[in-house]
């Protein structure tokens, strides 16, 4: 097992991957990334990733390489580190270039790929559910840092992260200035109520997750009724079942709210109706 780093058309380990001090996307976040998995040794939906990577891209007006180089990049630096299963994770930033916030002092954009051993959640959070709180920390507007955006900058969903972890829950739940909830600090959010599967609109703003966008299409796939709509915490508290969804963990179930238990382990349920 194995850490490659793709830093420009070189692949080292770890300790040879050196960026300048003056690359903006170290200096200010000015960067846009995706985050993925292998299964069985194959990229999961590598396509819908790159594809997510250009449109962060031109939100921001940041030259994108071309896409046979952002995919011979992942495929060269996947093969060099030689997991069983990795985690890969590519980053695009503007480039080196003089200090000063104006997008022209960098113009050669830094292309980034690190392909390490995948970790997943243990087997006990996939069965007994992770803890998660609605945290004070608003998710930005798309007005201002964009979240569909999915930029190098992170510091929104990080003291997010941090107010949840305060008290020891495992993920924070964001909603926007008027209150609807968002999404998690790096997943998107789904419950369960009243036989139907209800995730926040992208119109809230939030991030076009991926596996969202699976878990979705499954849903629908299978006849079972899908809302994307507008959803206040409480109706988290109330939900018969949440879950979160992210491309490195897949679907999480979720068993507490601030605190409060939502969706008991298998292990906890009374006896089923009639049995
Ligand atoms: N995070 N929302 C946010 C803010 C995220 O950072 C992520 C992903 C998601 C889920 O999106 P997807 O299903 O496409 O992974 C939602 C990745 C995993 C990360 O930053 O590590």
């Amino acid at each position: 097992m194995s850490t490659r780093i793709y830093i420009n058309g070189t692949i080292t380990p770890p300790e040879g991957a050196k960026i300048s001090v003056f690359d903006r996307g170290f200096l200010y976040g000015d960067s846009v990334y995706e985050v993925m998995r292998s299964c069985g040794g194959q990229l999961v939906d590598l396509e819908r990733h790159v594809t997510r990577l250009g449109r962060s891209a031109q939100a921001l007006a940041l030259p994108l390489p071309e896409r046979d180089k952002i995919l011979d990049a992942v495929a060269q630096t996947l093969k060099a580190a030689d997991n069983v299963e990795s985690y890969v994770r590519i980053v695009l930033t503007r480039g080196e270039g003089e200090v000063g916030l104006a997008t022209d002092l960098a113009i050669n954009p830094t292309l980034l790929v690190i392909a390490k051993p995948l970790v997943l959640p243990t087997a006990e959070m996939y069965n007994d559910g992770v803890k998660v709180r609605l945290v004070g920390v608003q998710r930005t507007s798309a007005k201002a840092v964009d979240p569909s955006v999915k930029s190098g900058n992170y510091l929104n969903n990080i003291m997010a992260l941090a107010e949840a972890r305060k008290s020891g829950d495992y993920e924070a739940i964001m909603c926007d200035r008027d209150g609807w909830v968002a999404e998690g600090s790096s997943s998107n959010l789904f419950i369960w109520q009243a036989g139907r599967l209800r995730t926040p609109s992208l119109s809230v703003g939030l991030l076009a997750g991926i596996t969202r966008r699976r878990v979705l299409e499954l849903a629908t796939s299978r006849g079972l009724e899908v809302e994307e709509g507008r959803m206040r915490p409480q109706e988290i508290r109330d939900a018969d079942e949440a879950f979160l969804t992210s491309s490195i963990r897949g679907i999480l179930p979720i068993s507490y709210v601030d605190g409060e238990v939502i969706a008991p382990p298998e292990s906890c349920r009374g006896p089923s109706p009639g049995s």
